[in-house]
């Protein structure tokens, strides 16, 4: 079983932004709790390559912002769509040119729907392509009045990085709710909400512990018998709940303490109990998008529930770190899941009987944990594999696991 308090290391998604918030600051930021996962870690090394002066110490980072200068040419984004996304927002608008690469997968992941958007606002490519490697010039930001017609954050991100390069006004319309963390850090340093050139002062900013990754803590917790957690200071973004709010309507034991706010985001503590009589549930685009990261674990969770759980409007999944629906589908169908995949999504007959089998993690960190939480539950044991390939965006995966598991 899973007992005792758990800390976690910083949001990924809001550690990409605010590294990229004090590369832009006039002097010395410091960040407390970033996460160190090797997405990040990316993000911080093309910051380098650009002049930015980032330094670890003890429990921090310090940033210190705003001179951009390169004579590097090529920038590794690695396995992080965030990087390569937002750095199109942000390196050519400061002066640079240069080729953004990535590895295997990162590099058959779509770019034309950042870069169309971004070109109405001034961005200057050598190559038109969809993939990496795309070689950008300098490029000035003009203003936009546009309405996102995607539900992608990265979008959103990477086009209010490139207004902040414009005195005139940016509108940037986004009716599907996607992650809001640029907004409220944007909020949160300018005390401002409008997108366009201004100077951001050196900050303090401690980043609340990463909801996505809590999620595979949370799933084993309800999953394995006797469990009781309690996750601490985790990130209570109402754009970020999905997971909780649908285990919640399966009557999963799950119990929010202390919500507070902090620098412009919810923090809050989860409790979470082993939650043996869950209910299958349906769940549409209006909630897929507020559980994006989550819809791998969440489905394995359903595979335990009583009835069918039904997921649609999941399309955007197709086009993640791997085909998530496939990968997902294809997986726990071998381990024995009443599963059936469609163009958006899949249903779900749970409570059949699972076992462990050879999975295909297509080189996917969130397939390859979703699946060592089901090893852990049917072996009762925790077989450190993948360690390497789980950093992307969770290292500390094991060393959490293997401290509350007793
Ligand atoms: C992210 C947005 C989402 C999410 C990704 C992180 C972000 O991607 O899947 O893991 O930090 O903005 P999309 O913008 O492609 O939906």
């Amino acid at each position: 079983m899973l007992k005792g308090n758990i800390y976690l290391k910083g949001d990924k998604s809001i550690s990409h932004r605010i590294v990229i918030f004090g590369s832009l600051a006039n002097e010395k930021s410091k960040i407390y709790n970033l996460s160190n996962c090797s997405d990040v870690v990316h993000t911080i090394q093309i910051l380098k390559d650009c002049g930015i002066k980032i330094k670890n110490d003890k429990d921090f980072l310090s940033v210190t912002g705003n001179t951009f200068t390169s004579k590097q040419k090529k920038f590794d984004c690695g396995n992080s769509g965030s990087t390569a996304r937002f750095m199109l927002g942000l390196l050519p608008f400061k002066g640079l040119h240069g080729t953004l690469h990535g590895d295997d997968s990162l590099s058959k992941r779509p770019m034309l729907r950042v870069i169309e958007p971004l070109e109405k606002m001034g961005l200057k490519i050598t190559n038109k392509t969809n993939n990496l490697p795309i070689t950008f010039e300098p490029s000035i930001a003009k203003n936009i009045d546009y309405v996102l017609n995607k539900p992608s954050a990265q979008i959103k991100t990477a086009m209010i990085l490139a207004s902040l390069n414009n005195t005139k006004e940016s509108f940037i319309k986004d009716n599907y709710n996607t992650r809001d963390h640029t907004e409220r850090i944007i909020k949160y340093l300018l005390n401002d909400i409008s997108y366009k050139k201004q100077t951001i002062k050196s900050f303090q900013y401690h980043v609340p512990g990463d909801i996505s990754n809590a999620a595979f803590i949370i799933a084993a917790a309800i999953l394995i018998k006797g469990s009781d957690i309690i996750l601490k200071s985790v990130l209570y973004n109402s754009t970020r709940l999905g997971f909780i709010k649908v285990l919640c309507q399966m009557g999963a034991d799950i119990k929010v303490l202390n919500k507070t706010e902090k620098q412009n985001e919810v923090v809050a503590d989860i409790n979470v109990k082993f939650s043996p009589n869950l209910r299958g549930v349906k769940i549409d685009k209006s909630i897929v998008v507020s559980m994006i990261d989550e819809i791998p674990i969440f489905a394995m969770v359903a595979c335990f529930a009583n009835g069918m759980t039904k997921v649609s409007g999941a399309q955007e999944l197709r086009i993640k770190e791997s085909d998530r629906i496939n990968s997902v589908v294809e997986n726990l169908k071998n381990c024995g899941a009443d599963i059936n995949e469609f163009k958006d999504g899949f249903t779900i007959l749970g409570n059949k009987k699972l076992y462990y089998t050879n999975i295909n993690n297509y080189n996917d960190h969130r397939i390859a944990m979703t699946f060592k939480i089901l090893e852990i539950i049917l072996k009762k044991r925790i077989i450190r594999t993948n360690q390497n390939l789980i950093s992307t965006s969770f290292p500390e995966f094991y060393t959490i696991l293997g401290d509350s598991y007793v």
